[in-house]
């Protein structure tokens, strides 16, 4: 179902207008749709009876009122960062809820997410395990730890975003793991509780997660005939969406693929780390257009939004539909290019777009909930973007527009030339 579209020819978020919200709090301008995020996540708890678990992975997008709204409804959350973990719990959020995921973990970080009672480690390398040792030993406590395995599989996806393969930095290669598990299995403080892969992000088809969910059983049951009995297993995130209205991933076909593969290991808990798949398509970027400029084979919209606010485009090469605000502008005019102020010819947000455009038009950026905010910079000096939660017909800044003072806030003039 979707909560964001056009409604007597203007676009519309839930209730609210994208003129009116533009209005109201600027541009360039975050927004989300509270209904649709919530009916993405429905989308999944709908297919994953407790007791397995659901770990949000905050990358996606982690502002505390959108974490604050998922720990409502009982979400627990996929990690990266001590940063992210201080967000969760700020949120609302349990440490118990939480899996820790990363490939370089601080001492820092191991200590505070230990002291605060993390629900599990996921463990990337061999060296990392010993770490955690260490640091729970000083502390006098046992670390609850999953071990990430690489099952080296292809999850067709672009490059920088697929993690599965024996080429990748993640995890620890199937066919090193069984070492790793038996000194886990072994160490004082360390609990081990399951084990965990990530084959990627973006992914469209069932395959190559069932794929790797058959490789993590067969993993399951050589531990077991070595006594060594895992209770957790982390299948990862990675459910990719439909960014140009082709067909979505069939994300029930999956999850009901995988219980029934689970229902011959009644002692595993599975849980899974979607990002994406519940937030992307909840966001959208207001930006207005600056100038118009045209040259002999180029149309270019200049608009207010750049590579600073959505990096998407500029990084993968990401398509992200871009609508006008005013129906009767879409679909219609000569190509042109969307292209922001940041001084790259790599900063745009869509290349050859038919849309009919003045200048002073409203353009709306759709599915960017994901990977859009929190992958934003300041680079240029550019102030991030605010964040606005649409509700009905109300709305509610969800984060402030950047000031130039916080831009340098920390900064220190020199006494002396
Ligand atoms: N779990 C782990 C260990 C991950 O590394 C990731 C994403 C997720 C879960 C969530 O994956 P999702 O369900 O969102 O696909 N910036 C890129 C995506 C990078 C994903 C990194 N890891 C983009 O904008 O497409």
């Amino acid at each position: 179902m979707t909560f964001i579209d056009f409604k007597k020819q203007q676009f519309h978020l839930e209730e609210c207008s994208a003129t009116a919200l533009a209005e109201q709090y600027g541009t360039p301008l975050y927004v989300y749709s509270k209904a649709q995020l919530l009916d993405n996540w429905q989308r999944f708890t709908r297919y994953w009876p407790a007791p397995h678990r659901l770990c949000y992975a905050v990358k996606a997008n982690s502002n505390l009122a959108i974490l604050q709204l998922l720990a409502a409804q009982g979400a627990g959350f996929d990690i990266v960062s001590g940063g992210e973990l201080k967000r969760v719990l700020k949120a609302g959020g349990k440490a118990e809820s939480v899996v820790f995921s990363g490939v370089a973990k601080s001492v820092e970080e191991l200590t505070f997410a230990l002291q605060q009672g993390i629900g599990c480690i996921n463990v990337e390398s061999a060296a990392e395990l010993e770490r955690i040792q260490m640091v729970a030993q000083q502390l006098g406590l046992m670390a609850p730890v999953s071990l990430r395995v690489n099952p080296d599989v292809d999850a067709q996806t672009h490059p920088y975003i697929a993690t599965g393969m024996k080429a990748n930095k993640f995890g620890i290669a199937m066919a090193d793991a069984m070492p790793v598990f038996r000194r886990a299995h072994e160490l004082p403080n360390i609990q081990l509780l399951g084990a965990d892969c990530h084959i990627g992000s973006q992914i469209m088809t069932p395959a190559p997660f069932l794929d790797a969910a058959e490789r993590m059983f067969q993993l399951v049951e050589r531990l077991q005939s070595e006594n060594i009995t895992l209770t957790h297993l982390d299948l990862g995130g990675g459910f990719g969406v439909s960014y140009e209205g082709t067909a979505s991933l069939d994300l029930e076909a999956y999850l009901t693929g995988v219980l029934k593969m689970a229902e011959n290991y009644p002692q595993l808990t599975l849980v899974l780390e979607p990002g994406r798949a519940i937030i992307a398509d909840a966001g959208v970027l207001l930006t207005r257009v600056e100038y118009l400029k045209e040259t002999d084979d180029k149309r270019f919209a200049l608009v207010d939004a750049g590579m600073n606010d959505l990096l998407r485009p500029s990084l993968y090469q990401a398509w992200h539909d871009i609508v006008a605000v005013d129906e009767a502008n879409n679909g219609r005019g000569k190509l042109v290019d969307v292209v922001g102020p940041v001084c790259e010819t790599g900063c745009f947000l869509g290349h050859a777009r038919h849309l009919t455009i003045t200048g002073g038009d409203l353009l709306a950026v759709k599915h960017v909930g994901a990977y859009g905010f929190t992958m934003s910079s300041n680079y240029n000096t550019r102030a991030k973007p605010a964040e606005v939660l649409v509700d009905g017909a109300n709305s509610f800044l969800i984060r402030a527009r950047e000031t130039f003072d916080d831009l340098i806030r920390g900064e220190r003039l020199l006494d002396r030339t």
